[in-house]
């Protein structure tokens, strides 16, 4: 009698705190359960190969200022992108940690060792650093140098990312810079270092940032890849 009513109160804990996490929504739920980082491989890449299975890339990585037609944004470019990140990138598509269709029905397909591949033949890519497109006034620019010092540790100062398992955004374009940070705030895209960083930014802090990372020469649009 006395054992069985020490656990009564237990029980009510228990069933309030399920209560708890029963009416979080799915973003909170998701946000709760993220995943541990990814690591880049340790498998050496085959140029060659990378180059063959990349010939389905080109429809959309290939094109400058290609859009992504629903949400509209300007597709990623690749060229310059660190070969670690490429490998991360492409790793988070196949385990669903990022969501895009195409890309997560491309990546589903591929072993550790296309992975590799793919990343190194994109980084063997050589061409002059560009900007990305955003129609951002030089004021918006300014703004957003000083809002990006928190993010110099990983991304560099001007974009340029001091260390390869971090992405590159210098040249990247803004619109996809922005779909990035409203996903990591949203948890659309699942990341422990990057969900407390676009945490407290509003929308005009992203557009700003965005539009100054955009503004910085790096990234190229991989023609013909
Ligand atoms: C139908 C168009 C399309 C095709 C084909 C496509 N991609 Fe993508 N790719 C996208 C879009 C759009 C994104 C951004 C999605 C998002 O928001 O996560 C993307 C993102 C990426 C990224 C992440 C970039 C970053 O900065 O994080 C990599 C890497 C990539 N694609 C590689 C490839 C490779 C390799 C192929 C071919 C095997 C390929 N893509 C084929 C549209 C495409
Ligand atoms: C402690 C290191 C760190 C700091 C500080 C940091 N980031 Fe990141 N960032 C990362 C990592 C790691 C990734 C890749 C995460 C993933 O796989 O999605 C990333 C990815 C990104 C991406 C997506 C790039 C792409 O090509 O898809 C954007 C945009 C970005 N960060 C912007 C920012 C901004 C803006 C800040 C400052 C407010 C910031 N980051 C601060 C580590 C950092």
């Amino acid at each position: 009698m006395s054992t069985k009513s020490r656990f009564v109160p237990t029980l009510v804990l228990k069933t309030l705190v399920l209560g708890a996490l029963a009416s979080l929504d799915g973003t909170a739920l998701a946000q709760q359960q993220s995943l541990p980082p990814l690591m880049p491989l340790s498998n050496k890449g085959d140029v060659e190969n990378g180059k063959r299975l990349t010939a389905t890339c080109a429809g959309c990585h290939g094109i400058p200022g290609y859009r992504n037609v629903y949400p509209s944004f300007h597709v990623p470019k690749l060229g310059g992108q660190n070969e670690d990140y490429l490998e991360i990138a492409l790793q988070g598509y196949r385990r669903g940690s990022r969501s895009h269709d195409t890309m997560h029905a491309q990546a589903a397909e591929f072993s550790d060792q296309d992975i590799a591949d793919i990343a190194a033949y994109i980084a063997s890519i050589e061409r002059a650093p560009e900007t990305g497109i955003s129609g951002a006034s030089d004021e918006m620019i300014r703004a957003g140098q000083e809002k990006a010092a928190v993010c110099a540790s990983c991304h560099g100062q001007n974009g340029i990312a001091p260390a390869g398992q971090w992405p590159n955004l210098a040249g990247q374009h803004a619109s996809y810079i922005e779909r990035a940070l409203t996903q990591y705030k949203n948890g659309e895209r699942n990341d422990v270092v990057m969900a407390p960083m676009a945490a407290p930014l509003d929308e005009q802090s992203i557009r700003e940032i965005a539009a100054y990372f955009a503004s910085q020469p790096g990234l190229f649009t991989t023609e013909g890849m």
